[in-house]
């Protein structure tokens, strides 16, 4: 296997790459190194018309042309649709892995063999349990709060279970806190959704595998012996795969600031669940199922992709920042979909999603802005099948994800050169004026 190069992994610049930059302002020339094409940030500070001046700063909001770490996680080519994990295709991995094997390649960039995995699994299965302090407090929420506010609340929770999480510089007790939280979160998941639809706490058992055990812990009634589907825990281990890692998105990048705090792991991935939840983002596989329960008729479908082309509406599952191309995921789950709703039987909303990803793909207004389905477009109908409630479907994503949100972190705790997240503004309030006291407001 190629190693990543000397100069990629420490990012050094070579003699000939310089930017070279004058500014029109007053004539000055400057030379800014570039390292994988960038430049430094800080180097454009020196970029000043007199002393007194602060200097330039790049303007970026969403952060869209901006590369906020080094990462060696996950890999995308947005122009040409590519998504790879420690340079493994997403594609393959969601065929032949299980999500633990895709876990301890998400964690450590190398696929485990037989003997790394059996001891990997047995450390998760160990692990999954829930803290009667967590249940007690799952049982103390209204059971109709959104789901995904019900897992923040209770990984925030966690964080109370095991202060010594809070040693976050070591090593070992990062360690152990991303296994806890990769078993604990299923639980976590599962305990919460038993509990909004009335059923009785249940026990994980060891014999299952670790998608067999979410979907046992949300499904099996209570006394009962456990009875999942092969081709339900096959479909729910793909889409944790495809799920797994996605360099910087929104959530992500929220767990990176927030841990940059040096604040513990479980406060940092409470940030990122709260970040996935918006509808822009994780929250759109909900968005996408309601928008296709509102779509009544195949007939409706050019009217409502009119609606979104007015503004008045938005294709959900549709378009994403790095994306230019189909997104590999949407991809593999549009073809799962197609599977497991076929079992099911013919499926309207199925047909509407498709009909709607035909129409779209082949009108101007989304070619011409390259929006393709994403992740989001078709999972829904794959939980959805499943028997599982648009408000849940959100929760599994980050089911999924916790993985890269560690990984992350992990990468980010042991950079010696991480600083505290702290990006800078343009001012547009008032200039400085004198105070005035209440009586003359
Ligand atoms: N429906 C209609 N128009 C859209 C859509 C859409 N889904 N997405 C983007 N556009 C238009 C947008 O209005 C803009 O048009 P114009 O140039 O005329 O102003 C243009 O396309 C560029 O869009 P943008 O909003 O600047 O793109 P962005 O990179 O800021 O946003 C996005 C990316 C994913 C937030 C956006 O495409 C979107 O809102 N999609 C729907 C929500 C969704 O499916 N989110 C899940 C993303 S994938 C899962 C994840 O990792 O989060």
């Amino acid at each position: 296997m190629e190693e990543p190069s000397a100069d990629s992994a420490t990012g050094t610049a070579s003699e000939q790459d310089i930017l070279a930059v004058t500014d029109r302002r007053t004539g000055q020339q400057y030379e800014l190194p570039i390292t994988d094409d960038t430049i430094q940030a800080m180097d454009l500070r020196g970029i000043k018309v007199n002393e007194g001046d602060f200097g330039m700063m790049p303007f970026d909001p969403g952060l869209s042309n901006t590369a906020v770490c080094r990462s060696s996680v996950c890999f995308i080519d947005g122009e040409q649709g590519i998504l790879e994990y420690s340079g493994y295709r997403i594609e393959e991995l969601a065929e032949h892995c299980s999500y633990m094997e895709v876990c301890y390649l998400v964690l450590n960039r190398e696929l485990p063999n037989a003997e790394q995995l059996a001891e990997f699994e047995a450390e998760v299965r160990a692990d999954m349990v829930m803290p009667e302090s967590v249940m007690r407090l799952q049982n103390a929420m209204d059971p109709d709060l959104h789901p995904m506010s019900m897992l923040q609340t209770s990984l925030a929770a966690l964080a109370g279970e095991y202060p010594e999480a809070a040693e976050v510089l070591e090593p070992e007790v990062r360690r152990q806190h991303t296994m806890r939280l990769i078993a604990m979160t299923p639980v976590i998941a599962a305990l919460g959704f038993r509990f909004r639809t009335g059923a009785g706490p249940i026990d994980i058992r060891p014999e299952l595998s670790y998608s067999e055990n979410f979907l046992h812990m949300m499904l099996t009634p209570t006394g009962e012996e456990p009875n999942v589907a092969p081709a339900m825990v096959k479909a729910m281990d793909a889409l944790l795969v495809l799920h797994a890692d996605h360099e910087q998105n929104c959530s992500t990048n929220a767990v990176r600031a927030v841990g940059s705090s040096q604040v513990n792991p479980y406060s940092a991935v409470t940030a990122g669940a709260a970040a996935l939840h918006g509808p822009l983002h994780g929250g759109a596989n909900q968005k996408v199922l309601e928008m296709l329960e509102s779509i009544e008729d195949l007939a409706d479908v050019p009217a409502f992709l009119e609606s979104c082309q007015s503004g008045d509406k938005r294709l959900m599952g549709f378009g994403h920042r790095v994306y230019k191309n189909y997104d590999p995921r949407a991809k593999v789950i549009g073809k799962l979909a197609g599977d497991v709703v076929d079992v099911a039987g013919p499926n309207r909303m199925l047909e509407i999603a498709q009909a709607l990803e035909k129409t779209a793909i082949e009108d101007d207004y989304f070619t011409k802005r390259k929006l393709f389905p994403n992740v989001d477009f078709y999972s829904g109908m794959i939980y959805s099948a499943m028997g599982f409630c648009p408000r849940s479907f959100t929760v599994f994503f980050a089911v999924g994800r916790m993985v890269g949100w560690l990984a992350h972190w992990e990468e980010m705790m042991a950079d010696v050169n991480n600083r505290i997240v702290r990006p800078r503004q343009i001012y547009t309030g008032y200039p400085r004026r004198d105070f005035v006291p209440m009586d003359q407001r």
